[in-house]
Parts: C-alpha cells; sequence; structure tokens
C-alpha cells in the first residue's frame, strides 16, 4: 500500500495509478477502522480493480461542543488493517490544509432541506460540512466508483444528490451495515460506551426489527412509532428520533404498502449518539 500524508505526492500516485488499467474506487474515511470500514473496501475491490481509502477526521463536519478533539485517531492499527484488505492508496493528509487549502477557496456545499432533518436537526451544518469534503475528495481524486455505508443512510442519500449533479461520472455504491453479534451497528463512537451500555444498545437494532414486523402486520404507524419511542426509553436510550421515511428520506405520515420503506432511529446512551436502521 501506498500511503501519502500531502496533496502534491498524491496527485503524482494517481498519476502513475491512472497508467494501469481498471477502475479507481474512493472509500472515503474518519479512520478508527472497524470490520464496517473494511467492509466497503471488500466490496469496492469487487467493484474496482484500484482502491484508495481516505483517513481525515474533518472538522467542518463537527459542532461546537462535538466530539471533534476525542474523535479516536489510531493511526497505526488503521494502516495495518488498509494492508491487510490490499488496499492501494491510502490519502491522510498531515493536517487540513492538504485538503482545504487557504490558498484556493473552498466550495461550501448547502445539504438543503433534507440536511437540517433527522441527524441534521440534532447536528446543524453537519451535512454542509460532509458535502464541502465529499465534494473536495471527489475534485482531488476524481474516482470512477465511490462507497458508502448504509449505515449513515442520510449522509449517502444526501451524497448521492450531491454527486449526481457535480460528479455525474462517478457512480456510488452503497453498502449494507456490518454489525456486532448482538446486532449493534458497528461504529467508531461505540468505543465510548461500557459493555453494559453496548448491551442496552443492541435494543435499538431490536426496536427497529420490532416496528418493521408490526408495519408488515398493517399495525397503525403512530402506534408503532409511540410503542418504539416508550421501548427505546425503558431500555435508558434516550430517542433523538425515531422515524419512517420511504427511501429517498421523504416522509411517509400514514400507512401505504408501496414501495421501499425504512425506520430510521437515533438514541443518545450517556451522551453518545447512536443511529441504526432497516430498509424494507
Ligand atoms: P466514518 O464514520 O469513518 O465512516 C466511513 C464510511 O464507513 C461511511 O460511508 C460509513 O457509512 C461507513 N460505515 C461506518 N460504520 C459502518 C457499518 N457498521 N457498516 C457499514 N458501513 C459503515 O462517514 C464518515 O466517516 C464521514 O462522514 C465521511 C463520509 C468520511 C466524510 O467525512
Amino acid at each position: 500500500m501506498v500511503i501519502t500524508r500531502t496533496r502534491e505526492e498524491l496527485y503524482k500516485i494517481l498519476e502513475e495509478f491512472s497508467k494501469k488499467p481498471g477502475k479507481l474506487a474512493l472509500i472515503p474515511t474518519m479512520g478508527n477502522l472497524h470490520d464496517g470500514h473494511l467492509s466497503l473496501i471488500k466490496l469496492a475491490k469487487l467493484k474496482a480493480s484500484k482502491t484508495i481509502t481516505t483517513i481525515f477526521v474533518n472538522p467542518l463536519q463537527f459542532g461546537k461542543n462535538e466530539d471533534f478533539k476525542k474523535y479516536p485517531r489510531t493511526e497505526k492499527l488503521d494502516i495495518e488493517k488498509l494492508k491487510k484488505e490490499h488496499c492501494d492508496i491510502l490519502f491522510i493528509p498531515r493536517n487540513g490544509e492538504e485538503v482545504f487549502s487557504k490558498t484556493e477557496k473552498v466550495t461550501s456545499l448547502d445539504s438543503g432541506s433534507l440536511g437540517s432533518e433527522l441527524c441534521g436537526k440534532i447536528r446543524p451544518g453537519h451535512f454542509n460540512g460532509v458535502l464541502t469534503v465529499v465534494n473536495r475528495l471527489f475534485e482531488l481524486i476524481n474516482p470512477d466508483v465511490a462507497v458508502f455505508g448504509a449505515k449513515d443512510y442520510q449522509q449517502q442519500i444526501l451524497i448521492k444528490k450531491m454527486a449526481k449533479s457535480l460528479h455525474p461520472q462517478i457512480s456510488l455504491i452503497k453498502a449494507p451495515i456490518i454489525r456486532s453479534k448482538n446486532g449493534v451497528a458497528l461504529s467508531s463512537r461505540n468505543n465510548y460506551l461500557s459493555e453494559k451500555e453496548l448491551e442496552l444498545a443492541a435494543n435499538l437494532f431490536k426496536c427497529l426489527q420490532n416496528s418493521v414486523t408490526s408495519y408488515q402486520k398493517r399495525e397503525k404507524l403512530n402506534e408503532i412509532l409511540d410503542n418504539a419511542n416508550s421501548f427505546l426509553v425503558s431500555k435508558d436510550l434516550m430517542p433523538d428520533y425515531f422515524e419512517l421515511r420511504d427511501s429517498e428520506l421523504n416522509i411517509i405520515s400514514k400507512n401505504n404498502y408501496i414501495g421501499k420503506k425504512i425506520f430510521l432511529g437515533s438514541v443518545t446512551i450517556n451522551n453518545t449518539r447512536l443511529i441504526d436502521n432497516i430498509e424494507f
């Protein structure tokens, strides 16, 4: 694996790789890699012959009181894991300047009304920061393929919309959610939780599963949502939201059985916010 920390070197490496045949797949991450991230690389390798992972904890997507400073940084371990997956290139910028240079104008993107719903309601500006950095990485790397996880479903939909207008040549791939044995979706933020809290966290997935079953049994949506919220509270998981949407994240207020749907939930447990969803 070739590792680069500067943009200048990145350009040279990309130039070299462009001479090799096949497609280039990009897997953007913020590091602290777990099996969820690694599944994206495995999937990328099925779709393209060359892979580039980026590790950049993007300050633009963190709110003032959020965990930018304490976000887990585990560079050495991450590099070992990427080598095992046979990732070809790692871009791990030595500082923010390598991504957003002070001498260039940053194209700040606006995530629109969907960017202020669901997670965006709890994290104002977060998705503007995500779109701004992903657009920047797309500009710097210009991959043929880019892979994003379904765990961050809203992020994936917003990136899909952004790419459709600004980078139509890039094919986006959605990777399924990887979970631990007890059902908790893997996340770098799970590191903040104790064993006991992780056990409680499994109830978010249970709640999503129960809600899907109830919906398929044609129970009333408002009752399903009420039951879900009470269930989560009873398990010490404070719901930030729990909603049913269509697959493009349009609001659904009444039961209907046409087209794909998704239950999405976010809960806070001991100051740590977890998200999960089930599409059906
Ligand atoms: P990060 O949280 O590091 O996640 C990087 C990618 O891994 C995202 O596409 C995310 O959806 C995916 N991922 C995380 N946990 C997963 C799991 N359990 N199963 C499957 N995929 C999973 O998401 C970000 O970073 C950032 O917002 C980023 C897109 C890199 C922009 O800064």
